[in-house]
């Protein structure tokens, strides 16, 4: 099922969100259903704060980076494969000097700006088995897991944005949260005024 994607302004993307205690049959079929969502609106990555649950938990396909003729071969081996579920996870580790990339994010829709981080991550969590599981990473994929990371820990890539930047989008912004953007898969907009 397609779930509605909460939009820049809810309160639940600002939340850090709390630990799953157990395996459930809802949340196998809350895994499936993002997953669902995530192709619906061609996204490589979904956390469960998007769809309005303040749990730890976040998906991500980096598999269609794995298209791009620039990088290495060793790393598109590594996005082609790039599709995992992170429950309860722990970044344990960031390190190397600070690259930017142009990201976006599915309840930002329509901006898109450069935000730096560091390469080389390390990482704990659950998969969807709720094995534990360990994994070093850079480049691409380590990028979307910090991104994804971040919305369970109530950060939107807007947050890393410098003043000035934040203040030219603002308006913007604000936009999105009235729902006053267009935009090919559902939403949930929180400061929605009025339906046509
Ligand atoms: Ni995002």
């Amino acid at each position: 099922m397609i779930l509605p994607i909460v939009a820049y302004g809810d309160p639940v993307l600002k939340r850090k969100a709390k630990d799953i205690p157990e395996d459930s049959a809802e949340l196998q079929q809350l895994i499936d259903n993002m997953f669902e969502t995530m192709y619906n609106a061609s996204g490589v990555g979904l956390a469960a704060p998007q769809i309005g649950k303040s749990i730890r938990l976040f998906i991500v396909d980096a598999s269609p980076f794995a298209e791009d003729d620039d990088l290495e071969e060793n790393e598109r081996e590594t996005l082609a494969h790039a599709k995992e579920v992170f429950i309860n996870p722990t970044i344990l580790e960031e390190s190397g000097d600070e690259w930017d990339f142009s990201e976006g994010c599915l309840s930002i829709p329509d901006i898109r700006e450069d935000v730096f981080r560091k390469p080389n991550i390390t990482i704990e969590y659950l998969n969807r088995n709720f094995e534990p599981q360990s994994m070093e990473l850079d480049g691409f994929y380590a990028r979307v897991i910090q991104h994804e990371y971040d919305h369970i820990e109530g950060i939107l890539f807007t947050d890393k944005l410098s003043s000035f930047k934040r203040r030219i989008i603002k308006g913007k912004l604000s936009n999105i949260s009235k729902g006053k953007v267009k935009v090919d898969y559902r939403m949930r907009f929180p400061n929605l005024t009025k339906k046509r």
